[in-house]
């Protein structure tokens, strides 16, 4: 009941935002702000996957590399930022070289102080994550997802050993780069010893971080999941148990686990601080806006005419404090409250009474509840780009994506 009647309050404050394609406004970002760069290109899609990405050409990231050179020089961007993250898609399709040249370029701008990669191990060699360290890179995040080929060939992602992993990893912390590993749960044909057994072989090898996703099913995706919610939520609980009792992991978020206090997490200073996301389907949020960049053709012709044109939403107080609160069940302790609206610290004083929270942390049931409320959240988050109800000129897009 009370699950329920929160993932429709939640659900219903998101479906709320709507974008309009427009000539954005001018993003200024200064004092503390992060930074995005969205990188679109993939060797193959994987069936799982919801992000916008292109199958990798070198015409199109010729294309891609011009126009995010661009963006940034367009872009009114100082002082210092807090982290840059490059996301993807696959960042390891573009090579070290044309990284090396997004990071000078804001580098020419501002200070950076720290910086993350996402990368596809089966395109990653030990050359690549020197020169990722030689660029100035602290922490990387590799999407292993399964270790069974039979998993990962259904997928249609692009299959690697155990051990090619274990030697990438085993290199990377040899480097000083911190790393994390994102595993999944609920793929398709991956049964509950699959899962167990990715789990057993991933905390081997020991890296920084592990986070493991749920399967979610984010509009437009056609692949079904092995296992429902519930079942996928006990197989965490169950993956808490080798890893924070057996091998010296802390439990950081409901899907994180990590063995120092570090952690690897792009989006959390998205819901207060300003975001500059670069790149096609960036999203960047600054002023009282919510911006997303449209997908790479109707990209690379905006920045090629020095026009801005993009998906662009006013942010709602409720919507923002919805994610925050949302943000507090996912880290697993509820000690920040204040800011909250009084009807959100109602709701957390109901989730006291029955038991869902125990000395400002969530309790076993509290963390179910933290589980499938992360999962409807992520689920029904506004994509413009992937997602044409929730931008009210779609048509108006269209239209301008065809004029190219
Ligand atoms: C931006 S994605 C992909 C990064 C990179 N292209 C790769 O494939 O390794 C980052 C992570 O999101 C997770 N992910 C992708 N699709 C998901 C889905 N439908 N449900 C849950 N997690 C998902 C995967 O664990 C993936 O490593």
């Amino acid at each position: 009941m009370i699950i329920s009647k929160s993932k429709s309050m939640m659900q219903s404050s998101f479906e709320k935002t709507l974008y309009r394609f427009m000539e954005i406004p001018k993003p200024i970002f200064s004092g503390d702000f992060g930074i995005y760069i969205h990188v679109p290109f993939c060797l193959s899609k994987c069936s799982f996957c919801p992000f916008y990405k292109e199958l990798f050409s070198q015409k199109l990231k010729k294309q891609y590399l011009a126009a995010i050179l661009k963006e940034i020089d367009d872009t009114d961007i100082q002082g210092k930022a807090k982290w840059l993250y490059f996301g993807g898609g696959t960042p390891n399709t573009l090579a070290t070289k044309d990284i090396h040249g997004i990071v000078e370029r804001i580098r020419s701008k501002v200070e950076i102080n720290s910086m993350g990669v996402e990368l596809l191990p089966a395109l990653l060699t030990d050359e690549y994550l020197k020169e990722l360290k030689a660029i100035g890179f602290t922490k990387i995040s590799i999407g292993v997802e399964s270790f069974s080929d039979e998993v990962l060939n259904k997928t249609g992602r692009k299959i690697t050993t155990y051990d090619h992993v274990r030697q990438l990893i085993e290199l990377a912390k040899s480097l000083g780069l911190w790393v994390n590993v994102d595993m999944m749960v609920g793929l398709p044909n991956q049964d509950a010893n699959a899962f167990r057994q990715d789990i057993t072989k991933i905390a081997t090898i020991l890296p920084d971080q592990i986070t493991v996703y749920p399967f979610m099913v984010i509009r437009g995706l056609k692949a079904i999941p092995s296992s429902p919610c519930q079942e996928q939520f006990e197989l965490i609980e169950e993956a808490d148990e080798v890893l924070t009792r057996r091998c010296g992991y802390g439990r950081k978020g409901v899907w994180t686990f990590a063995l120092g206090d570090d952690l690897y997490d792009s989006s959390r200073d998205e819901l207060i601080e300003d975001y500059a996301g670069f790149g096609p389907s960036a999203f960047s949020t600054y002023g009282d806006w919510k911006v997303v960049n449209p997908e790479l053709d109707v990209y690379v012709r905006n920045l090629e005419n020095g026009r801005r044109m993009g998906f662009v939403a006013p942010k709602t107080k409720a919507s923002d404090d919805w994610r925050k609160f949302a943000r507090m069940l996912y880290d697993l302790k509820l000690d920040d409250t204040g800011s909250l609206p009084s009807y959100i610290k109602l709701f957390i004083w109901l989730l006291k009474l029955t038991g869902y929270i125990r000395q400002e942390m969530l309790t076993g049931k509290g963390r179910l509840f933290a589980h499938e409320i992360t999962k409807t959240v992520v689920e029904s988050l506004p994509f413009p780009v992937q997602n044409p109800g929730c931008v009210e000129n779609y048509d108006e897009y269209i239209s301008y994506k065809r004029a190219g």
